[in-house]
């Protein structure tokens, strides 16, 4: 892989390196199952081989004859534990199956836990339990018999309208130039390299659990639901996250669980789960269905939009992403017509998964985007030009807006203009060249958080917020506002992440953490900032007296007004009477109500942005592919990539980049390689492991090119801030499936793409 690494631009952070990169490339880093602990009970699942029916009988006598089982949970001896309401989003449940059984309603359902002296026998009696089934007949996707289908508005908390404006019927039918077109995306599972582990520990009356979570203190909150005691008694721990992806938002059913064993046992207690059983004891990419029209004069101009989506989500839980919130605002469509519908089969609830509202919905809308400059006979790009506007058909403006800069910068880098649009015209000897094209866009979430944050006077920092290490470079980003803010290097600053003793931050989900964390940040470095020039400017004596708070700012561990006069910060704190200065600030977006900080704390956080507020708040960015196609084996390459992307003030140019880079990686898994496969008569989920499981290896990637473009937003949050995380897998989809239409001919409108769809006559 060759990457291309520009200098940074205007509005962008240092390229700092991770402060966490030593400790995870050493290992000392501690993941969730990392955490020493004294003498555990290890725990083994069994999950349900069926995915609908009944349990009628559970023969335990050969899994307890195992040496070393101490114990063997069931639905018989848990009755303590409450259910608890399903609630997506960050905290809550991540899904209303929650019993043991008898009844069964999805594949993998926990039935049993067993606990022994090692995993080994945990594991070989967990084999040894006997199962009785009643088996049903199971609903396991679309088409299936026995689904059922309901609108999304009407069962959705956060779905209860959807994106209307005119009369797009009306719109459409007296378009000039209309497409009516269909799409379809698979099942995905997140497969974080960590899997679902989950530790537990008494003290007393107090537990501290140690799982991978991106939200502690939602875990933290719900746990304590499921076990009837206080939140006060429980604390959650985790430092580092191994991948997540959505799937460690909220509290699956295992936690409590294991909790419940440890208490029990009086004893410690460790799950770490297969793979496979993580494919159904967490949640998942639904598969979704698009039923698109577009309509536009001959000009371009589009003027009308309906766009239908589908999908599938468990019997109980109305889960649901409803992408049509984001995609309706993308361009001005003239007239607007939306619908989502939940389709329910016996399936494990889904949720969040990498861009979970934006990625199946603009995937659809950005081949359908493509279809129309086709069938136009205008240049994709130019397409997107002519309808590239500040406003909305709902009336509604955007903060910024910066798809077309990306656009312009994207395909200069890539060469855009020697495209013969002809498809097939651009073939090199037997590969088949195919170029494409689609935007990418995330909405601007921002949440209320915490922080505290210390100066000491020798120019330390220590930062504490209950954010989450995902990968995403938290603690950098963290450390790095401190550091700008305060006047200090970055190695003076020790960042605090993933732990409820911590004030509390948002689910690390929504691409929120940075800019809602580092607001925070900034409030509480400002208050302590605000006391050190307070005591330095109205001192009878010392360099800075008389000066006004705003003319000073901290810099190299001097305060210094903007005349140059200057004062050590120890001097300062010297004036002060403190060896430290320390400072807790909450941070409420616009928007959002100053109660919401009280449900922070109870696990409750509150996200605002994207199409929700007075203003349209979204990142964007343009990507470019080519894609080389065998004319005989129809093997298909991805030689070359670029993306540019800009999302307001960059924190840091380094993260920031791989943050696309891993992104277009997943958007060209998404595109040619990943989807859990079905047993379509049995429900039940086939492909449950990393080498099934397709993803891109360094074969399939080849070169990659990022491109920041500088942006600024005032109206974002005060540091304007605009998340990235999951902006760049969006968008990266449609664009190889356009490339593709441009290589061949043939537009593919089901996602994975593979030889197989390009074999077919
Ligand atoms: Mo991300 S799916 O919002 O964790």
């Amino acid at each position: 892989m060759t990457i291309a690494a520009p200098a940074p631009k205007a509005n962008m952070g240092e390229p700092a390196p991770r402060l966490d990169a030593r400790l995870k490339v050493t290992g000392e880093a501690r993941y969730g199952a990392d955490f020493p602990l004294n003498n555990p009970a290890y725990a083994f699942l069994v999950t349900s081989a069926i995915a609908k029916g009944r349990i009628r009988s559970l023969d335990l006598s050969q899994a307890r004859a195992v040496p070393g089982v101490l114990e063997i949970l069931t639905r018989e001896n848990t009755t303590e534990l409450k259910d608890i309401p399903f609630s997506p989003g960050g905290g809550g449940a991540s899904t209303s199956i929650q019993k043991l059984g008898p009844e069964i309603a999805h594949d993998g359902q926990i039935i049993a836990m067993v606990l022994a002296d090692s995993y080994e026998a945990a594991r070989e009696a967990g084999y040894k339990v006997k199962v009785d089934y009643e088996v049903a007949p199971a609903s396991a996707s679309f088409d299936s018999p026995g689904v059922t289908q309901e609108d999304a508005t009407k069962v959705s908390e956060r779905h209860k309208e959807v994106p209307k404006a005119g009369d797009a019927n009306a719109a459409l039918a007296s378009a000039e130039v209309v497409i009516d077109v269909e799409y379809e995306t698979p099942t995905q599972h997140h497969n974080p390299i960590e899997l679902f582990t989950t530790s537990c520990v008494w003290l007393d009356d107090q537990l501290t659990i140690y799982e991978p979570s991106q939200f502690v203190y939602g875990l933290k909150n719900a746990v304590a639901q499921r076990l009837g005691i206080a939140p006060d008694k429980v604390r959650v721990i985790s430092s580092y996250v191994g991948g997540a992806f959505g799937s460690k938002g909220q509290m699956t059913p295992r936690t409590a669980l294991v909790a419940l064993a440890a208490r029990k046992l009086n004893r410690p207690v460790k799950l770490v789960p297969t793979r496979a059983q993580g494919f159904r004891i967490a949640t998942y990419r639904a598969e979704t269905r698009h039923h698109i029209r577009l309509g536009a004069g001959k000009d371009g101009k589009l003027v009308g939009y309906m766009h239908e989506g589908w999908e599938v989500s468990s019997r109980p839980d109305p889960y649901v992403v409803a992408g049509v919130e984001d995609s309706a605002h993308i361009y001005p469509f003239g007239a607007v017509d939306t619908k989502v519908h939940i389709v329910h089969a016996d399936r494990n609830t889904p949720g969040f998964m990498r861009s979970p509202p934006v990625v199946p919905y603009i995937y659809a809308l950005e081949s359908a985007m493509d279809e129309m400059a086709v069938k136009l006979g205008i240049d994709p790009v130019e397409f997107r030009r002519i309808n590239d506007s500040m406003t909305d058909a709902m009336g509604k403006s955007y903060s910024s807006r910066s798809l077309m800069k990306c656009y312009d910068e994207a395909a200069a880098a890539f060469g855009w203009q020697r495209r013969d649009p002809r498809p097939g015209s651009m073939r090199d000897g037997d590969w088949l060249i195919g170029w494409g094209c689609a935007s990418a866009v995330y909405p601007t979430h921002v949440g209320t958080a915490t922080a505290r944050v210390r100066l000491l006077a020798n120019g330390e920092v220590r930062v504490q917020t209950a954010a989450h290490e995902i990968g995403n470079g938290a603690y950098t980003v963290i450390g790095q506002m401190a550091a700008e803010r305060l006047g200090v290097p970055l190695s003076a600053v020790t960042v605090e992440l993933g732990d409820t003793n911590l004030p509390p931050a948002p689910v690390a989900g929504g691409s929120n953490t940075t800019a809602s964390t580092c607001n925070a940040v900034r409030k509480a470095c400002d208050a302590i900032r605000g006391k050190l020039f307070h005591a330095a400017t109205t001192a009878n004596d010392g360099p800075l007296a008389g000066r006004t708070v705003d003319e000073l700012t901290l810099t190299e561990g001097r305060a210094v007004a903007n005349d140059g006069a200057q004062e050590k910060l120890e001097d300062a704190f010297k004036r002060l009477g403190a060896s430290a200065i320390e400072e807790y600030a909450e941070f409420v977006p616009p928007g959002i109500k100053p109660e919401a900080i009280g449900q922070l704390y109870a696990g409750k956080g509150a996200l605002t942005g994207g199409s929700h507020g007075e203003k349209l708040m979204y990142a964007m960015g343009a990507e470019f592919v080519e894609l080389r196609i065998h004319a005989l084996t129809r093997e298909i390459r991805v030689p070359r990539i670029v993306g540019a992307f800009a999302a307001g003030h960059i924190m840091n140019t380094r993260t920031t980049r791989s943050q696309y880079m891993g992104g277009m990686i997943w958007g060209i898994s998404s595109a040619l390689h990943e989807a859990t496969e079905i047993d379509r008569r049995r429900g039940r989920y086939i492909n449950d492991n990393l080498a099934d499981y397709l993803v891109p290896v360094n074969a399939d990637i080849d070169q990659l090119e990022v491109i920041l473009v500088p942006e600024e937003d005032r109206d974002v949050n005060p540091a304007g801030i605009k998340g990235l995380g999951e902006l760049a897998n969006v968008g990266t989809a449609a664009a190889i499936a356009n490339a593709v239409y441009h290589a061949t001919g043939r537009r593919i409108r089901k996602l994975p793409i593979r030889v197989d769809d390009l074999l077919a006559a």
